[in-house]
Order: structure tokens, then sequence, then C-alpha cells
């Protein structure tokens, strides 16, 4: 991958429009006025930005956890874009989903640092251990599992992400306690 490249993947997740899983669950608005009015929110708020289409992709998913697609033709009329525009963009970036996440959300960074120090080995663990691989939730709406490009904690690669909390020089025995724990609590 491209430096470009890793630097967008890591510049879209760390969108400042972009808030905590947490947060996500707190406004878990699965009804469809509350999605209606996530979405509309969103683009009376952010469309007269320059570049506005990512940041309304940002604060939908922020609020529901899911871009959902009934709301690509509202987003898309606002923009004066075609709905195949925003479907590519949100195509386009791993990060945008269009189903609901699970109650958490892993993700495994796949740069070039953590590759280095065994992160693709870590990976087929975590995918093993949880029955699913990347995109995917659980069966039980627990876990969702999604690839990160650089959480910014090269130095402690391979790294992982929990929902919002970052963890470094994760071992296949590191991680088993910590999802452990996290099972554990549910
Ligand atoms: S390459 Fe994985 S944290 Fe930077």
């Amino acid at each position: 991958m491209c430096f470009l490249h890793a630097y967008l993947k890591y510049a879209i997740l760390r969108h400042p429009y972009s808030e905590t899983k947490e947060q996500h669950s707190e406004t878990n608005m699965t009804d469809l006025n509350g999605r209606q009015e996530a979405v509309r929110n969103a683009i009376a708020s952010l469309k007269d930005k320059p570049g506005a289409l990512l940041p309304i992709l940002h604060s939908v998913q922020d609020t529901l956890g899911y871009i959902p697609a009934d709301s690509i033709p509202d987003i898309a009329r606002a923009l004066n874009l075609s709905r195949a525009e925003v479907h590519g963009v949100i195509s386009f970036y791993h990060y945008f989903r269009d189903t609901p996440p699970g109650k958490h959300t892993l993700h495994v960074c796949r740069a070039e640092s953590c590759q280095a120090m065994g992160s693709k080995q870590l990976e087929s663990h975590i995918k093993n251990r949880l029955g699913i691989d990347y995109h995917e939730t659980t069966a039980d709406g627990k876990f969702s599992l999604e690839p990160v490009y650089c959480l910014g904690l090269c130095a402690r690669s391979p790294s992982l992400q929990i929902d919002d909390t970052v963890y470094g020089r994760v071992t296949e025995e590191r991680f088993d306690a910590i999802f452990n724990e996290l099972e554990a609590s549910l």
C-alpha cells in the first residue's frame, strides 16, 4: 500500500467528526424516524461545508453506527450528487459500514510496521477466535471485525484497537487475555 493510500485510510478513521463506539451505542437509534432524523441533522449542519460528503457520512455513522441504504437518496439530493457517487464513496472506504455494527468493534492494524511484527498471524488468530472475517459481525451481534491502516502506535507493533482503546505489542496470548476479559464483562 502506498503512503498516500495509507494516509487516507488513517485520516478517514481519525476524522474530526468521528466519535467513539460507546457514543454509537448510547445513541443507538434503530427506528426509521430516528434514522431519518440523524440523516436530516447531518445534512442540515454540514451540507454547506467544503467537501461536505465525507463529513456527512461520518456524522451519520457516528450517530447510527452505520450508514443506512435509505439515507443515500437524501444525501445525494442535498449535495446534488448521484446515488451512485454517494454509494461509490461509501464502498471505497472500508471504514464506512452499511450494516449495524456489533456491540464492540475490533480494529486490527494491517499497515507495514505491524505486518513486520507479525500482525498477519495475530489477524488469523483473531479471525479464528471470533469465527468471522473482516467487515463481518458475530452471529450474536457482540463483535465486529475491521482492518485499520496504522493506529499511530507503530513503535509498539502489532497494534489493535477495541472500541476506543488502543493496545500495543499484542501477542496471541495477550489478545486472548484482553478478549476473555471483554467477553466476561458482557
Ligand atoms: S503500522 Fe500498525 S500502528 Fe502503525
